[in-house]
């Protein structure tokens, strides 16, 4: 329905960095920034018809250069992480950044969460933003020319979605998501453990202590890994489970059934019982990096209106391939040819109940 676009800081280089916001019929909004291609407010209605703000984000530019939790943005060329930052492809060892401990994290130090991306604004009944970049080849140690369009999209059905479309001029490795965490109550609500849960997983990745997966695809059944019936995030986040406490609570790959689809399928739902908003996702990606915001921990970089982080206020549900797949064979397939073309889809619709 309509586009505006506001200046939203300048980066230490003088490249301005714009937030346009993107309204449809029903007067849902979304805000995206250039930097980062970053979703930093998402104002969507309760059950009374009160927009609230869903999700974490900050008030200025530098908390998203500075702050370190990668809220709201895109995330490339590589979700999650790939062990000790290193893997082989056609016979040729890769050596990337090191930027979490032992290993690399999103995409290493400069990774697409950190790029000023082009714009091109589409409006309409359903007005969407079509960013893009071109990555060199060797960017953060990466193989290929990777041509890369990233597109939101606000729908008329209150469906916020998400399209990866990327070409390569050389064989390299590709895994991209996007990093928004959502509180349905509000951002500034408090915890998660009360909202509601379905997920259409049916195998999980245990993962060692420095959150790599061991490679193992566990059965969810019997542990509190499964949503398969909807549960509260709550119900189990303190079992005593190895993998559970490891992490600090739920940092984890969850595969959906039956892998990566052609056409976008319904695979979770996020319902607030106490507001009634209701968050499907859709995607034709094969797994989510359910993560129940442990990290939210720093006080530096406090978020919108001077609300302070604090842990398992916020989650994600980050729609991806499998965390260092480039090193397992029995993992989804994460390399991209020349020719080919990575295209993947994720759609967040919201609704009420
Ligand atoms: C998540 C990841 C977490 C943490 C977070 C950023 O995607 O699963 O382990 O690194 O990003 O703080």
């Amino acid at each position: 329905m309509s586009i505006q676009r506001q200046l939203f800081g300048t980066l230490t280089d003088g490249r301005k960095v714009y937030a346009y916001t993107l309204r449809n019929e029903n007067g849902m909004t979304v805000k995206i920034l250039n930097y980062g291609g970053v979703l930093a407010e998402l104002r969507v209605p309760d059950r009374n018809g009160c927009m609230t703000d869903v999700i974490g984000g900050y008030d200025c530019l530098d908390s998203y250069v500075r702050g370190d939790g990668y809220q709201g943005a895109l995330i490339g060329r590589w979700g999650n992480r790939i062990a000790r930052g290193a893997f082989t492809l056609e016979g040729k060892a890769y050596s990337l950044f090191i930027n979490n401990g032992v290993n690399h994290l999103h995409g290493g130090e400069y990774g697409f969460n950190t790029k000023l991306w082009d714009v091109t604004e589409i409006d309409g009944d359903e007005p969407s933003l079509v960013l893009h970049i071109l990555s060199p080849d060797g960017d953060e140690g990466y193989p290929g020319n990777l041509d890369l369009t990233v597109t939101y999209q606000l729908t008329a059905q209150n469906g916020l979605s998400i399209r990866y479309v990327a070409t390569t001029d050389q064989t390299t490795v590709l895994n991209l998501t996007n990093h928004t965490y959502f509180n349905l109550r509000g951002y500034a609500s408090g915890s998660v453990h009360p909202l509601i849960l379905w997920l259409d997983a049916d195998t999980y990745l245990p993962t060692d202590d420095t959150l790599i997966p061991t490679g193992e695809l566990r059965s969810v059944e019997g542990t509190p890994f499964d949503f398969r019936t909807p549960k509260t995030v709550g119900q189990d986040i303190g079992a005593d489970d190895v993998d559970l406490k490891q992490a600090g609570g739920y940092d984890h790959c969850l595969n959906f059934r039956g892998g990566a689809t052609q056409e976008p399928v319904k695979r979770g739902e996020l319902y607030d019982p106490e507001s009634g908003r209701v968050m499907e996702l859709f995607t034709n990606q094969p797994c989510v990096q359910f993560y129940s915001g442990n990290f939210l921990t720093n006080k530096e970089f406090p978020f919108k209106g001077g609300y302070g982080q604090a842990p398992q206020t916020l989650l994600c549900l980050e729609t991806q391939h499998m965390p260092d797949s480039v090193n397992h064979e029995n993992f989804t397939n994460c390399v991209l040819k020349p020719g080919e073309v990575y295209d993947f889809f994720t759609e967040y619709r919201f609704s009420v109940k």
